[in-house]
């Protein structure tokens, strides 16, 4: 399912794997014990049979067979998961198939303009049957979230009077808002309290709406047990090991950049979702010991080709401070360049050859070049872009961040420095 290689400047990473070994023990007991009390938790969720249950139950009641829009209203940890997952899978085939549904809308941020859009195309809508609102935070006291969730309410109530039955609420079991969201009588999903929200993409956060669109969450989950019992197997094959022991030596290296460089338009929001996984978790004022250390590494995410058109020449000849790591997956070859071509004598050897033939050429030459230039890099490949693969990859990206953390001497799973800017914002608003 996922293939791991590396080509990373001759430094060896087995000496570093081999300190993670009581880690993964740990981890391994952890999964193994079936209780939501730890911060890695979230190896549980995809195994988690009630949970699917209790996902399953709440899609009979809400998901509708006029259903055409449903929105998720939440950012971060509670949106970036599934809007990987959706654009991978369904929402890239959205931006040329705009009929389709049902579909997911994403309210993220405060956008008047994106707002404003979503508002105009409720009014296309003619019952509140075409429409399901889920409203997902996991503390359930985001200004972003909770603004752009009264502003949908209040346009649907407009329309329709109360639609309270067409939300559900997705939060921490005891937050405000699941209180909220009970005195209304609003369907809730609730979240296992030491899950964060980079870790939940396999919680009622990213599986109910995932579930609602038609997408196969036992298959994304059934990608995510593999990668947990290879990665957490003894003597397994831990590609997560052996990934977060790469950053971590060529961090030391001076590599304090991983550039994810996807071979697959379609997976540029599991770039996103990776940017905040490496971000939050291991980009930390103080190490787990409480000194002030200012660690991190900066995840960035390009795609291919298109960016080795606009930043290729920094990446092969700027400064060598990043890893990179191709992402690529078998792509389809049915799109073809025909042999009767309107211009036969331009760039003659792409005549006959698929998108795919000239996709993979373009990423065997950049891996030639990096070699060339000696600039180290990893690659992943996924069999095919499907629920199983993903899935696959996510929880092992998950796995690798928790010993990245380990590695770097941080904590993997809070993340105190952002809740500075929501204190602040919050009053800020008070005062306007
Ligand atoms: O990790 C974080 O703290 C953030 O990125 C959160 O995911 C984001 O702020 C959303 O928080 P919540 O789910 O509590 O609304």
């Amino acid at each position: 399912m996922l293939q791991i290689q590396t080509e990373h400047a001759g430094v060896e990473t087995d000496d570093v794997v081999r300190q993670l070994e009581e880690y993964t023990t740990r981890l391994r007991e952890v999964r193994s014990s079936g209780a939501y009390t730890e911060f890695e938790s979230s190896l549980h969720l995809p195994g988690d049979e009630d949970l699917l249950a209790r996902v399953q139950a709440v899609a009979v009641q809400k998901v509708t067979p006029q259903l055409k829009y449903h929105i998720v209203v939440g950012i971060g940890g509670s949106n970036l998961g599934t809007k990987a997952v959706y654009d991978a899978l369904m929402g890239y085939r959205d931006l040329m198939s705009i009929t389709e549904s049902p579909r997911l809308l994403f309210a993220e941020t405060s956008d008047p303009e994106g707002l404003s859009q979503l508002l105009q195309l409720l009014e296309t809508i003619s019952t509140p049957e075409e429409v399901l609102v889920s409203v997902i935070s996991k503390s359930g006291g985001t200004t972003e979230t909770l603004a752009n969730f009264e502003i949908i309410m209040e346009r649907l109530g407009k329309r329709f009077g109360d639609v309270t039955s067409r939300v559900v609420a997705i939060t921490d079991t005891g937050s405000k808002l699941a209180t909220a969201a009970a005195d209304k009588g609003i369907a809730t999903l609730e979240m296992p309290l030491p899950v964060g929200g980079r870790y939940s993409v396999f919680s009622a956060v990213g599986l109910f709406p995932l579930l609602s669109v038609g997408i196969d969450i036992v298959a994304l989950r059934r990608g995510a047990v593999a990668s947990l019992e290879r990665c957490l197997a003894k003597d397994g094959d831990n590609i997560a090991a052996q990934s977060a022991a790469i950053l971590a030596l060529q961090q030391k290296n001076g590599h304090h950049i991983n550039d994810n460089f996807f071979f697959h338009p379609e997976l540029e929001s599991v770039g996103k979702w990776y940017r905040q996984l490496m971000g939050e978790s291991v980009g930390k004022e103080q190490s787990l010991l409480g000194e002030v250390v200012h660690a991190g590494i900066t995840p960035t995410v390009s795609l291919g080709s298109t960016d080795l058109h606009s930043v290729g020449q920094l990446y092969l000849g700027g400064p060598k401070d990043k890893l990179t790591t191709f992402v690529s997956a078998k792509q389809s070859a049915a799109v073809q360049v025909p042999t009767e071509r309107v211009f036969p004598d331009l760039v003659p050897m792409i005549s006959g050859k698929s998108a795919a033939d000239i996709m993979s050429a373009i990423l065997a030459g950049v891996k030639i070049a990096y070699q060339k230039a000696e600039l180290p890099f990893m690659e992943v490949v996924l069999d095919t872009v499907d629920e199983e693969s993903i899935g696959a990859f996510l929880q092992f990206k998950m796995l690798e961040m928790m010993y990245l953390g380990q590695l770097l001497g941080v904590n993997s799973f809070d993340q105190p420095n952002v809740e500075s800017y929501k204190i602040e914002t919050k009053r800020l608003l008070e005062g306007a």
